[in-house]
This record gives structure tokens, C-alpha cells and sequence, in this order.
């Protein structure tokens, strides 16, 4: 008999199941595919490796700009996937270790939630039982594959590909359309333009980055087309296949021919195959109903992470997970969604916290906004020649709160967290002024672009 079940091994669940056993809870994770989840294999982790060499590999291409002669520098692709593998290989082996020195049980099958009698639930794996008091469901999400025509046929023939594929392709292609201009199909589009091949991006909206400010989309579509990236906004993908993505633009059919066709049109909620009819969980348009407690509606049973479909990002998830152990114990912590930090990263960086300027809008709230230029820091202008990466800062005019922060320029995703505070701890701009940054640094501009506010 266990305390807890988790049931999912990636961040939501390892993460929570290493907290609640140093909590002195006997805790069960069953993980079927590998430990890490989507984030460690074929995620964030895998995706920023990839980057990291394209990045280099980019400064390479412009080392005249600084002075060095990189005459001859090339991307080694199969290399580059190798070690990504590596990488990938220590981390989850780390948390495999992290979860046995806590003192948590791991079964690697899936399990299947049976029901539940006065002792708690019951949990079939791998067709042995397990008992747990409580459950904690952090089953993630699956690649959106819609019913496209052609699309599940070109996924199955290898023309297509989500981004569990598309991390191990050997070779890269000449041609590689992307459908879909959000987080993943801009991160892959990043890499694979750096790699040499031809990228396409078609996306519906008329923007890309989906819910980023408009002003940072922008700038980032700006970059990418004068990096040789092809967009194409307001497209509607309608079919996949023969070397060629059909879509429709202005009520018209054209298409893109392609050697490989990247799938990136969101994720959706994995709650299909894991029992929750069993125990009559609470589920709306395919993801499990949560509430700020990460509670489902069955007493008992908790739920973490893209499994709940609300913010798909892995922080999200671990503090989801902590949420739901903290609570499970007696506690009464809550997440609050206003606060987390986004990063997209392409080179230059995206990241971002809270309201944007079409969000403020369409809540009706009251806001003023500064952008300021990264110029205005001593270290961008040394290390970005030519650089357009700003700051941008909204601030609510009732109380004079700062309730969202944007940035484009890279080291954003490392200063984001602490914006993200700011905003969290609902903080004014008089008080932020306070603040002393360090000198010289990209973050310093946020101070800045307070008094210009
Ligand atoms: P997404 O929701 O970010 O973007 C999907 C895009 O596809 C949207 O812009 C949408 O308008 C477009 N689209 C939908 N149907 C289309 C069609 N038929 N034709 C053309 N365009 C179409 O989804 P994405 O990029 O697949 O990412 C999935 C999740 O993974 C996201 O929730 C994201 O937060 C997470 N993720 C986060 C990363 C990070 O934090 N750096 C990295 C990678 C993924």
C-alpha cells in the first residue's frame, strides 16, 4: 500500500514524487516510456542542445563582425544528435538516482487507474496491482496530429514528423516546411535554418509566437526572415503529402513543396487509455479539470503538469506537482498562472511574464507601456552588432504595478525569473527603481525602462 501514486515520470511527476517522498510519503512512480517525460527526451532539454550548437555555429558565421576568422566552419548534424543523446542520457539517468535516494519506488509500465474501495485507489500495471491512497495524474501530452488530409499518412511515412521525430533525423533536409508558427515549429525552425536547410513556416494567424506581445513577434518574424526563414501568416494548412503542404491563404489553394514537413500545431492533454472513467475524473475538451490547488474533482486524486492543458510548459509542471504534494500534506498553496515565465528559444531569445499589450486590451485593463531598446545596455552593444532586441514593460495606470515584462535579445530566458517576481509579488515601479542591478548586463535595461515609464 502506498501513500501516493504518481502516474507519469516527466516533470510534473518526478519532480513531485521526490518531494513527497522526502516528505515521508511511500511513493510509487510508474513511467511506461522513460523517465524526464516529453521535456527530458523530446523536449526542452534535447531542442535547447540542438540550439546551443546552431548558436555557436551562428556566431561563427558572423565571427568577422568581432574579429575572428572562422573561414571553413561547419555544422556536423549526425554529431550534434549524438550528443544530444548524450545529454539527454545523463539527465534522466540523474533522475533515476534523484528518486531512488529520496526513497521512491519507479515501475517502468503504464498504469491504468481500476477504481477505488474505502483503502484508496487501485492501479494496474503491467497486469500487477498496486494500491495508493492518493493518486497524482502527471500523464503530459501528445503532439496534435488533426485530421488533416494526408497528414497521418505522411506522419506514418516519414514525411511528416512532430518533434519526437524530427529529433533524430539523420540528415538535414533541403527543404523543410513547418507547419505551425508557435513555441516548437520556431525553435526548430531556428536550428534547422542554422543547419543549412531551406525553412518554410506556415502559419494560420496572421503573427507567429502565438500569445507573445505583438511588438516582440514582430521583431522576432523580422530576424527570421533576414535569416532566410519563409513565412507564411494567415495560412491554413488543408493537406500533407507528395512533397508538397497545401494550404489556403485568402480563400485561395497554393502549396510549398518539401522534403520533410515538421507537425507543430499544438499538444494535446494525454487522459485517453489511463482509466480516469474508472473513477469518474472530471475532463473538459480532452485535458483533466484542475482547479488553483491542482485538484481534479475526485477527492484523492490530484493532477499536474500539460495533463490539465492550461500552461504546457515543464516549470509550470514541477511547481504544479509541488502544489499538489504541499496540498496533499494539509497545506493551502495555490499556483498562480499570471506569474509564470515564458521563453522561446530562438536566437535572439523570447521570453516573457504576464499581461501584453493585447491582453491588457482585450481584459480592459488600464496600461501603460514602455519599449525600450537593448542599446541602452553597455554589454548588448558590445556583444550584438546590429542588434533590435528590446525591452518592453506594461504597467497597470491604477496602481502603477508592473504586470508584464517582455523582452527579445539573448541571456532573456535567464533574466525573465526575475520579472517574473516582480510581477508575482505584484510589485510597483517605484519600488523595482529601488532595486540596484549589476553593470554591465542586458537585465539593467528593465531598471531603465522604468524611469521611462
Ligand atoms: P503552439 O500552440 O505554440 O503553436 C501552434 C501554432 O500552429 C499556432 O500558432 C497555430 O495558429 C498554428 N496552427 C494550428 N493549426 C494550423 C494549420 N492547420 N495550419 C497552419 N497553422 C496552424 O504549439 P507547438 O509549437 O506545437 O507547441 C506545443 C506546446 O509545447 C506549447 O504549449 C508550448 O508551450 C510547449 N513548448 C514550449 C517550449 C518552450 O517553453 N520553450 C518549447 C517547445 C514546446
Amino acid at each position: 500500500m502506498y501513500d501516493l501514486i504518481v502516474l507519469g515520470g516527466g516533470p510534473a511527476g518526478y519532480n513531485a514524487a521526490e518531494r513527497a517522498a522526502h516528505k515521508g510519503l511511500k511513493t510509487l512512480v510508474l513511467e511506461g516510456r522513460a523517465l524526464g517525460g516529453v521535456c527530458l527526451n523530446e523536449g526542452c532539454v534535447p531542442t535547447k542542445t540542438l540550439l546551443y550548437s546552431a548558436k555557436i555555429f551562428d556566431y561563427t558565421k558572423h565571427g568577422d563582425a568581432y574579429g575572428v576568422k572562422c573561414e571553413g566552419s561547419s555544422l556536423d548534424h549526425a554529431f550534434v544528435v549524438g550528443r544530444k543523446n548524450k545529454v539527454v542520457k545523463q539527465l534522466t539517468g540523474g533522475i533515476a538516482m534523484q528518486l531512488k535516494s529520496a526513497g521512491a519506488d519507479v515501475v517502468s509500465e503504464f498504469g491504468i487507474i481500476k477504481g477505488r474501495d474505502s483503502e484508496g485507489f487501485t492501479v494496474e500495471a503491467a497486469g500487477k496491482e498496486y494500491k495508493g491512497a492518493r493518486l497524482l495524474i502527471c500523464t503530459g501530452s501528445d503532439a496534435l496530429v488533426p485530421p488533416i488530409e494526408g497528414l497521418r499518412e505522411s506522419v506514418a511515412g516519414g514525411f511528416a514528423m512532430t518533434n519526437r521525430e524530427i529529433l533524430d533525423m539523420e540528415t538535414v533536409p533541403e527543404r523543410l516546411t513547418v507547419i505551425g508558427g508557435g513555441v516548437i515549429g520556431l525553435e526548430m525552425a531556428s536550428y534547422f535554418c542554422s543547419a543549412g536547410s531551406k525553412v518554410t513556416v506556415v502559419e494560420m494567424l496572421d503573427h507567429i509566437a502565438g500569445p507573445t506581445d505583438g511588438e516582440i513577434s514582430k521583431i522576432l518574424l523580422k530576424n527570421y526572415q533576414k535569416k532566410g526563414v519563409n513565412f507564411i501568416l494567415g495560412a491554413k494548412v488543408t493537406k500533407v503529402g507528395e512533397g508538397k503542404v497545401v494550404y489556403e491563404k485568402d480563400g485561395k489553394a497554393e502549396s510549398v513543396d518539401a522534403d520533410k514537413v515538421l507537425v507543430s500545431i499544438g499538444r494535446r492533454a494525454h487522459t485517453q487509455g489511463i482509466g480516469l472513467e474508472n473513477v469518474g475524473v472530471l475532463t473538459e475538451r480532452g485535458a483533466i479539470v484542475t482547479d488553483e490547488y491542482c485538484r481534479t474533482s475526485v477527492p484523492g486524486i490530484w493532477a499536474a503538469g500539460d495533463v490539465n492543458g492550461k500552461s504546457m510548459l515543464a516549470h509550470t509542471a514541477y511547481r504544479e506537482g509541488e502544489v499538489a504534494v504541499a496540498n496533499m500534506l494539509g497545506g493551502k498553496e495555490r499556483v498562480n498562472y499570471l506569474s509564470i515565465p515564458s521563453v522561446i528559444y530562438t536566437n535572439p531569445e523570447v521570453a516573457s511574464v504576464g499581461e501584453t499589450s493585447e491582453s491588457v486590451k482585450a481584459k480592459g485593463i488600464e496600461a501603460k507601456t514602455a519599449s525600450v531598446t537593448l542599446k541602452y545596455s553597455g554589454r548588448y552593444v558590445a556583444e550584438n552588432e546590429g542588434g533590435d532586441g528590446i525591452v518592453k514593460l506594461i504597467v497597470d495606470k491604477e496602481h502603477n504595478r508592473l504586470i508584464g515584462v517582455h523582452m527579445i535579445g539573448n541571456y532573456a530566458s535567464e533574466i525573465i525569473y526575475g520579472a517574473a517576481m516582480m510581477v508575482e509579488k505584484e510589485m510597483r515601479i517605484d519600488d523595482v527603481k529601488k532595486f540596484v542591478f549589476p553593470h554591465p548586463t542586458v537585465c539593467e535595461v528593465i531598471r531603465e525602462a522604468m524611469f521611462m515609464i
